[in-house]
């Protein structure tokens, strides 16, 4: 059985006060909430106090990047030993929008992953096609390119303990949502490749999220596809009712 995860990304979003009152919003709602991992992924300069308030809570922190490098002449980003030093357990890597604006590609996102796995923090990495691709057929192709350079060199161990998110980039920010048979279709198709690459044991553990416009109202069914085992919610993740919803409905 694979635990589900629900992580929320805040991107670019919130204060400190505003960070600590949507956590706290989050954490105080979830009281009767078992079986399903609760992620979520603020801001740097909000992910201290936003782990502190967390430290006795069972929801986890994520980092929204993490660089390759321990610490050195690098300005302006983070580094795995730092994200570990305020109490995150996650980082998510190669999100679409880290690829479109600031030109991440596959290999950065295979640094980024291994750097996570060597401190113990557990990389959601994304992958997704963008609306052209899809029109033109190639989702198959997009997703196997990106995992293959995402996930080069890993063992099947390894994989097992990370997290793939699906994000089709059309569907992202936009209200657009894959159906659900869109999605598992995917997701069904990225088990296949981790299967092929890396093992069944792998493929099965593997945990696959989907995001891209995921709210209270479409969530129910898209994680019940069988290969759905969580999501990665962005605007729905800013107001804690909305983000409760979606972790109840799994
Ligand atoms: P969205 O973002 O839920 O606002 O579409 C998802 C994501 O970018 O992870």
């Amino acid at each position: 059985m694979r635990t589900p995860i629900i992580a929320g990304n805040w991107k670019l979003n919130n204060t400190i006060s505003e960070s600590l009152e949507l956590v706290k919003g989050i954490h105080y709602g979830l009281t009767d909430v078992s079986g399903v991992e609760v992620v979520v992924a603020p801001t740097y300069t909000a992910i201290s106090k936003v782990a502190d308030f967390l430290k006795d809570s069972a929801i986890a922190v994520s980092g929204q990047d993490v660089f390759w490098e321990d610490s050195g002449a690098f300005t302006a980003t983070i580094s795995a030993p730092l994200l570990k030093d305020v109490g995150a357990d996650y980082a998510i890597i190669g999100h679409s929008e880290r690829r479109q604006y600031f030109g991440e590609t596959d290999e950065m996102v295979n640094k980024r992953v291994k750097a996570a796995l060597k401190h113990n923090l557990i990389p959601i990495v994304c992958v997704g096609e963008t609306l052209e691709e899809r029109e033109a057929e190639q989702v198959e192709k997009v997703v196997n390119t990106q995992l293959s350079g995402g996930l080069a060199g890993l063992t099947s161990e390894e994989i097992a303990e990370l997290v793939i998110a699906y994000e089709p980039v059309w569907a992202i920010g936009t209200g657009k949502t894959a159906s659900p048979e869109q999605a598992e279709e995917v997701h069904q198709l990225i088990r296949n490749i981790v299967a092929s690459d890396f093992g069944q044991e792998a493929a099965d553990k593997v945990r696959i999220l989907y995001g891209g416009s995921v709210k209270p109202a479409n969530s129910k069914e898209l994680m019940s596809q069988p290969n759905i085992d969580g999501a990665l919610v962005g605007g729905a993740s800013l107001k804690a009712d909305d983000f409760l919803g979606i972790i109840k409905n799994i």
